[in-house]
């Protein structure tokens, strides 16, 4: 067993835990551990931008973009953290610009922006363009322009190495326990303060634009812990997912007039959100996909609709909506502009679908895609253990790992970005200062115990029957069908009996793979571990929460109700099963009302 020290360790390498390691480094002497290479973290799929109100080609304030994300968050969001967010998403645009990031431009050099779902002009209800992008690769440049910074800044970096496991001593963070692929040898990095930036758990789902490594690591590392998880009722399904594969076509697309058709050939975000139509938050517009294909209106009768993009089309619609380019005149775009403006997009329906998007519409379905719960932090990402909010010394948590809370039940696109780079800043500054004002305390000899008996009770099980790809598909399917975008009692019951069971056959399971070696099989049935835990916990969450608001819609309680659960629900797992509590949400200037979109 090897023993590191640092004064910081970082869990994870997308832009939450770049930009952290960053931060730290500056002070402290830091490492990266993470279980890919960096620049295969899920952080490089956000395509369509990181918002701020720059106000490049027309008026806005980070104050619109305060309320519009407090509104966006069906008032479950805490206004202090998104308030502190949006004041300082300006000036850390600007930072990743001046580190090199390569910004899409305006015709006159700067940072060009686009209108995003939920994001508006405060005065008059329209779409405002608010996303700052770099094609339909903004997260890609993230991650290459602050890998690029911290290899300057000689950060340590254990690249595929697993974390199992957080040291806690006297209720203090002292480092966490890790695997290292390519040997199976364990590591022990001890250190003064751990920032967890681990990321989602969206292959819980089964239709995903999440990446296989999102497999909740960090929540489930926590919660076996003693540590209390926020909010886990609250996850966001995308709207436009690639048809039956669910990778992300970026709401980018609507931003630059694309439109959603049903069979009938009808808009029909007219008839859901008639402000802004297609550039409604997330939750209202895959309710209403939900709804339409439901009602036998997907595309011949099918479960997918049209995202169309195709310049006739865009040109036809921002006629009829009076859309105008910024110099006022009428917005029209070519087929070389979407190919400016989203290659990605055009190239991932090309060569999975063998459609082309400039010619032809492409089939799309709600994807899982964001967890708004995760690890309750504050606005310093410090972790808080409590109803009070109590701090747990020396342990940070940012990004989507995380809940600060800026997204509470929904989060609005651009906001991931904005919340890793700001929330991933503060939680490096803060780590490295109390890591170097803190002493290392003795590590008891059986640090790594708890590690090597989760992968020994996997590895040992000689006379397993059960498989992991079939324990994964029914998680996939029981939590798509009835704890997806709609939910009931009934079903989500239903669910929580079936991931139980999966749970007790998950003991059962046989690893074929007895060596040590980059034992990717072993490894995978850990992370299916951490799935179905989280999986049960959501589903608790949600059958306590007798209310709809924002991603949590329930049928059986369609109504908000901010009598009752205007709170952030915390759910601990002691003695095997989920208790839950519940905190209050903090309100500064926005008092509760109706969202109209
Ligand atoms: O649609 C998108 O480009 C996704 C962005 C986001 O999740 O913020």
């Amino acid at each position: 067993m090897k023993i590191h020290q640092f004064d910081v360790v970082v869990v994870g390498a997308g832009g939450a835990g770049l930009m952290a390691a960053l931060y730290a480094s500056k002070t402290a002497s830091t490492a990266v551990i993470s279980k890919l290479y960096p620049m295969r973290s899920h952080t490089g799929t956000a395509q369509g931008g990181v918002g701020a109100a720059l106000g490049n080609y027309e008026e806005d304030h980070p104050e619109w973009h305060t309320f519009d994300t407090v509104k966006g968050s069906d008032y479950l969001g805490d206004q202090d953290a998104i308030e502190f967010m949006c004041q300082e998403a300006v000036t850390s645009v600007y930072e990743l610009e001046h580190m090199g990031l390569p910004f899409s431009r305006t015709p006159d050099g700067r940072i060009a922006q686009r209108p995003f779902g939920g994001h508006t002009n405060n005065l008059t209800g329209k779409p405002v363009r608010r996303s700052c992008y770099a094609a339909d690769r903004t997260g890609h440049m993230i991650l290459q322009t602050l890998y690029q910074q911290c290899i300057k800044n000689k950060i340590n970096f254990f690249d595929e190495f697993q974390v199992l496991d957080l040291i806690l001593i006297n209720g203090v963070a002292q480092g966490v326990v890790a695997i290292e692929l390519a040997t199976g040898e364990m590591h022990i990095f001890h250190a003064n303060a751990v920032i967890i930036a681990t990321g989602g758990y969206g292959r819980i789902w089964k239709i995903t634009s999440n990446a296989y490594s999102s497999t909740g690591d960090g929540v489930a590392i926590t919660l076996r812990r003693g540590l209390p998880i926020e909010d886990m009722e609250f996850f966001q399904f995308h709207p436009t997912g690639i048809y039956k594969l669910g990778i992300l076509i970026t709401e980018g697309a609507r931003g630059e007039g694309g439109i959603l058709l049903n069979g009938k050939g009808e808009r029909f975000m007219e008839h859901y959100a008639p402000h802004v139509k297609d550039l409604a938050s997330r939750d209202v517009i895959s309710r209403a996909m939900y709804t339409e294909i439901r009602e036998g209106r997907g595309i011949n009768g099918q479960d997918y609709l049209y995202l169309d993009i195709r310049p006739e089309t865009v040109n036809k619609y921002a006629a009829l909506d009076g859309r105008t380019q910024p110099d006022g005149s009428p917005y029209r775009v070519t087929g070389d502009d979407i190919l400016a403006r989203l290659p990605d997009i055009v190239d991932f329906c090309r060569t999975y679908l063998g459609v082309d998007p400039v010619e032809q519409p492409m089939p799309v379905q709600p994807t899982a895609h964001y967890a708004m719960g995760g690890i309750p932090t504050n606005l310093l990402g410090q972790v808080v253990m409590d109803e009070k909010n109590t701090i747990l010394p020396g342990l940070y948590a940012a990004g989507e790992v995380a809940c600060v809370s800026v997204h509470g039940a929904n989060r609005l696109g651009t906001n991931s970005l904005v919340d890793l780079i700001v929330f991933g800043r503060h939680a490096g500054l803060d780590a490295a200062k109390y890591a170097l004002g803190s002493q290392f305390k003795t590590l008891p000899n059986d640090v790594a115990d708890f590690s090597i008996e989760q992968l020994d009770r996997l590895r040992k099980n000689k006379n397993g029957t059960e498989k992991i790809s079939k324990i994964t598909e029914e998680m996939r399917t029981t939590m798509m069908d009835h704890v997806g975008i709609f939910r009931t009692n009934e079903g989500m019951s239903a669910s929580l009996t079936k991931i139980r069971e999966l749970q007790d056959r998950f003991l059962q399971i046989k690893i074929q793979d007895g060596g040590k070696v980059f034992n990717t099989e072993l490894l995978n049935a850990w992370e299916l571990g951490n799935l179905l835990d989280l999986a049960e916990v959501v589903t608790i969450s949600a059958i306590a929460r007798t209310e709809s608001r924002g991603a949590h819609s329930r049928e059986d309680f369609p109504n908000r109700d901010d009598q009752e659960w205007l709170k952030h629900s915390l759910a601990w797992s002691e003695d095997g099963k989920i208790r839950l509590g519940y905190k209050p949400v903090t309100i500064t200037k926005y008092q509760p009302k109706e969202r109209v979109y």
